[in-house]
């Protein structure tokens, strides 16, 4: 069998802003994949819960948000070298969903365990075919603990900060500094202490620091290992 016949599971797992999303990006298109941003989905939820009234600073009304998630729709549209859009109810929120105010509450939300099996098993249905490379927090411990490939991303709070801040510039959305750092400080708190999949390294994850690297460098790492794990298996 040829490496490129070999379709396989990729899961790229990280604290906030660690650049997991763009290299999971990348590397699902330079080796033709289907990339799946599981951050995406929970705040996609977050946006719903706070357009009617059931998310407020902070504080979520988890039983009416439970309730609701069989009427969430959310989907991924594919936008011609952009990579893919979030769809909420067909509604294109990729601009809204990466906003603070979503931003601050979707960890409140992502603790909620029917939150979590309600979209682990959306995810899931997404690895049937294989050929995938999906982010997010619990991706190689829970949503496909058989995936051939898991990376654990890391790089400090502040490296992570800055780079989320001049993320925000990038696209013009209004921010400072110190609250982009104060929250991504809240969200690592809240996603490796919470009961149900915390986040937290799979045994089999091979670690990646990228505070020192530029995107190329992360990129090639990256796909290195892809080829490395590949040959391994065939
Ligand atoms: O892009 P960034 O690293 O800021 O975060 P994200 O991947 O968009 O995820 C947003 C939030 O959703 C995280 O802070 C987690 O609270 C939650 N999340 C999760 O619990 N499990 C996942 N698989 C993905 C995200």
């Amino acid at each position: 069998m040829s490496e490129t016949d070999k379709k396989i599971i990729i899961a790229i797992d990280g604290y906030s802003s660690s650049g997991k999303s763009s290299m999971a990006r990348a590397l699902a298109s330079a080796i033709g994949y289907r990339y799946v941003d599981s951050g995406a989905m929970y705040r996609a939820v977050t946006l719903w819960g706070l357009r009617h009234g059931l998310v407020i600073d902070g504080k979520v009304d988890e039983d009416a948000i439970v309730a609701a998630l069989p009427e969430i729709n959310i989907d991924f549209l594919p936008i011609a070298g952009e990579g893919q859009h979030t769809l909420l109810d067909g509604e294109d929120v990729e601009r809204e969903i990466r906003s603070l105010r979503v931003s601050d509450n979707v960890s409140q939300v992502a603790v909620i365990p029917a939150v979590r099996h309600h979209l682990v098993e959306l995810q899931q249905r997404f690895g049937d075919e294989k050929g995938i490379v999906m982010d997010g927090r619990d991706i190689g411990t829970t949503v496909f603990p058989q995936a051939e490939m898991k990376v654990f991303v890391d790089a400090s709070a502040e490296t992570r900060a800055r780079r989320r801040f001049l993320e925000l510039q990038e696209k013009g959305v209004e921010s400072a500094y110190e609250d982009v750092l104060a929250n991504v400080r809240q969200r690592d708190h809240i996603d490796t202490t919470r009961a149900e999949s915390p986040l937290v390294k799979a045994s089999d994850a091979v670690s990646l620091d990228n505070s020192e690297m530029t995107i190329a460098e992360q990129n090639k790492w990256l796909i290195d290992l892809y080829h490395r794990t590949l040959d391994a298996l065939i």
